[in-house]
């Protein structure tokens, strides 16, 4: 029997990757995203043994999110993995952010991957086996003037995800976070996180979606609850402890600040 993955955000960058190493791995995909058109010539060019199955949902939106889990249910489907992959990004100072944007976000980032995760977590335990792994992201561990909201957000995901393994492993269910540093996909561009003119892109290497695909799938056979992509991830997550506040502060308003438009 082949295993079966949920994979949100699975259309593009780190979604499409993980989608495609499952898919070779010989697992059952089924992938989400909003947009169909992108998502069918994704789905189709995964290869593999299993054809990928694919569900056009808008996450952000808590409606569509319970109709897609009823569906779910009522076929009584149960992932052997959960990649809560989808995420979305803002830039820029917090309070000139446009909201609709930032309330996007949270959404999609928080709200979507809590729901995604308690409701695989319970057929999960019910079963007695399963993954789930969330993307956070290197800037997980510290206050981040100019990506303020995305940073804390994927505290959120940190913070759960470890606490959930804790509390679920001896069950079974294993809860990862996978913590990338900057990564080369459509995510920085200006439409979504914005941040093509800040320093960080300038100075910090950056590594490849297939990179951390790879991490992803790395967490899920060795059941890491933390999983660190590269270095510069590990050196962006470990400082934070150990840096003055201050100092840190002002570091990261230098790195994140760039020039954007505001609305
Ligand atoms: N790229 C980086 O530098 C970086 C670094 C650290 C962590 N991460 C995290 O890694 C994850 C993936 O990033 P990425 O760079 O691969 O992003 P990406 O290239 O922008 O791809 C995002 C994917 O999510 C889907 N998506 C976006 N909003 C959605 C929604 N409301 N409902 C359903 N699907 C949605 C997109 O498809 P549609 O637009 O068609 O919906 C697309 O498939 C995110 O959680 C991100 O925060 C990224």
């Amino acid at each position: 029997m082949s295993q079966t993955y949920l994979i949100t955000g699975a259309s593009e960058g780190i979604g499409l990757e993980t989608a495609r190493l499952a898919a070779q791995s010989g697992a059952a995909v089924l992938m989400v995203a909003r947009n169909a058109a992108k998502l069918h010539a994704a789905a189709a060019t995964l290869g593999g043994v299993v054809r990928p199955e694919t569900a056009v949902v808008d996450l952000g939106d808590a409606s569509a999110l319970e109709a897609f889990l009823t569906a779910l249910d009522a076929r009584g489907y149960v992932p052997d993995v959960l990649v809560n992959n989808a995420g979305a990004g803002a830039s820029g100072a917090f309070v000139e952010a446009d909201w609709g944007k930032l309330n996007a976000m949270l959404r999609l980032n928080v709200q979507a991957l809590a729901r995604l995760s308690h409701w695989a977590a319970k057929g999960m335990k019910a079963r007695g086996h399963g993954s789930i792994v969330n993307l956070s992201a290197a800037v997980a561990t510290r206050p981040m003037p100019y990506f303020a909201a995305y940073a804390a957000s994927k505290a959120f995901v940190t913070n759960l995800s470890i606490a959930m393994d804790s509390e679920l492993r001896s069950g079974g269910v294993h809860v990862a976070a996978v913590h990338p540093p900057a990564v080369r996909t459509g995510f920085s561009s200006a439409d979504k996180a914005d941040l093509k003119t800040t320093l960080v892109l300038k100075l910090f290497p950056t590594v490849g979606p297939v990179t951390v695909a790879r991490s992803v799938l790395y967490a899920i056979t060795r059941k890491r609850r933390s999983v660190t992509v590269g270095p510069v991830a590990g050196i962006v997550l470990g400082s934070a402890a150990i840096m003055p506040r201050s100092l840190d502060l002002a570091f990261m308003t230098l790195l994140f600040k760039g020039k954007r438009a505001t609305v």
